[in-house]
């Protein structure tokens, strides 16, 4: 079964890709490289033994989308990656986020309907639940004003699908709010490759390990949290991914409840700053060298998953430990270190 993935050479999609191929189905990647390289490709294929059909274009361009779907008349589901991530950015460049965040959602969505095709899986995020006060979240728990037009972009397209899905039956929609993935492929073929200096806590970590920063800022030491540091639900990439190949056999399979479903995705357990330097500390045998600064503006002091819904319905929970993940994230930054 053709699957089109798009962003499916970003971080999480290429994870997806390749536990798709694993599971018997065809994925076709759209993506427009702006933060990915065309070798994750390679990455893919020295898996899977298969290097999946890849279209390089913008999908907000709605002319290459309508040709690309003309050709490709047997897709079924649409996982749906493609958008710009990074916070800080957003907050500088908001018409930038919400043009290609939402854009490219929307044209998705009209050539589903021209093109007949059901399902949609959408990547969203915890980001949706804002600076909560009910821990853990469940998928219930309030959506509380976004903390960035990232975060806006994500709560408006949870609502455009929930819009559409009311008034379209025929249509199938999940969105998966992710807690924090990270990790790499265990045989570190395809991971995270941030372009410059990485926002994110374990790139940044794994870098300043291999050397090419000299130290880790944490941001605040003075949150309500036993250590200070902020927590977060970490999981690993992989079993993110194998949660979207379940969540596209229940749209298949019209196994879902409603046509239009949340799912959180995370561990369930929350983990601070500290705990994460411990981590790569007692797997790389390393002392990570780290300073605590000033609190980063935006970031929320604590969150984690409710994972009791999506444990019940999805069948669906991490497998990895963080000491697991975080070794992949390691080995991962290892193996780019040698290929330099
Ligand atoms: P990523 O940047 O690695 O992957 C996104 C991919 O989409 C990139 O390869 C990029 O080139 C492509 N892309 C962006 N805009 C495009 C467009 N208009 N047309 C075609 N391709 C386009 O990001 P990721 O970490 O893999 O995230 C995937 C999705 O998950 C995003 O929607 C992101 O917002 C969401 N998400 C990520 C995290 C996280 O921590 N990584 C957490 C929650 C949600
Ligand atoms: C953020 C977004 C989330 C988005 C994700 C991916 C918010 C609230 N969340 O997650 O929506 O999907 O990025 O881009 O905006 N930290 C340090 N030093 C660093 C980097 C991070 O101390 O150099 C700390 C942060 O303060 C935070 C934790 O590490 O407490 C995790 O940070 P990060 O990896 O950036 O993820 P989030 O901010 O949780």
């Amino acid at each position: 079964m053709k699957v089109l993935v798009t962003g499916g050479t970003g971080y999480i999609g290429s994870h997806t890709v390749v536990e798709l191929i694993e599971q018997g189905y065809e994925p076709v990647i759209i993506d427009n490289l702006s933060n990915s390289k065309i070798k994750v490709l390679d990455g893919i294929k020295a898996i899977s033994d298969i290097k999946p059909r890849f279209e390089k274009f913008d999908i907000c361009d709605i002319e290459s989308l309508d040709k690309f779907f003309e050709n490709n008349r047997d897709i079924k589901a649409i996982i749906h990656f493609a958008a710009f991530k990074a916070v800080g950015e957003s907050v500088e460049k908001p018409l930038l986020y919400y043009y290609n965040n939402l854009v490219s959602l929307m044209n998705l969505l009209r050539a589903m309907k021209k093109y007949n095709i059901a399902n949609i899986i959408f990547s969203s995020s915890c980001t949706v639940y804002g600076d909560t006060e009910e821990l853990p979240v469940t998928e219930n728990s309030p959506v509380l004003p976004a903390q960035s037009p990232y975060g806006n972009t994500k709560q408006i397209a949870e609502e455009i699908l929930s819009d559409h899905a009311a008034s379209h039956k025929d249509f199938n929609s999940i969105s998966l709010r992710y807690f924090n993935p990270i990790g790499a492929h265990p045989s570190a073929h395809i991971g995270e490759l941030p372009i410059g200096e990485p926002e994110n806590l374990v790139p940044y970590i794994t870098q300043t390990g291999i050397g090419i920063r000299k130290e880790l800022q944490v941001f605040g030491n003075n949150y309500n949290t036993p250590d200070g540091t902020a927590i977060r639900d970490y999981l690993h990439v992989v079993d993110l991914a194998k949660a979207h190949v379940v969540a596209l056999k229940r749209l298949i399979d019209r196994s879902n409840k409603r046509n239009y479903e949340v799912f959180n995705l995370g561990t369930g357990k929350g983990v601070s700053v500290l705990e994460m330097i411990e981590s790569f500390n007692r797997v790389s045998g390393l002392s990570l060298n780290y300073k605590i600064v000033d609190r980063r503006p935006g970031d929320v002091e604590k969150i984690w998953a409710d994972t009791s819904y999506s444990a019940k319905e999805l069948r669906w929970e991490t497998e990895s430990s963080l000491d697991e993940a975080i070794k992949t994230a390691w080995d991962w930054e290892k193996r780019l270190a040698k290929e330099k």
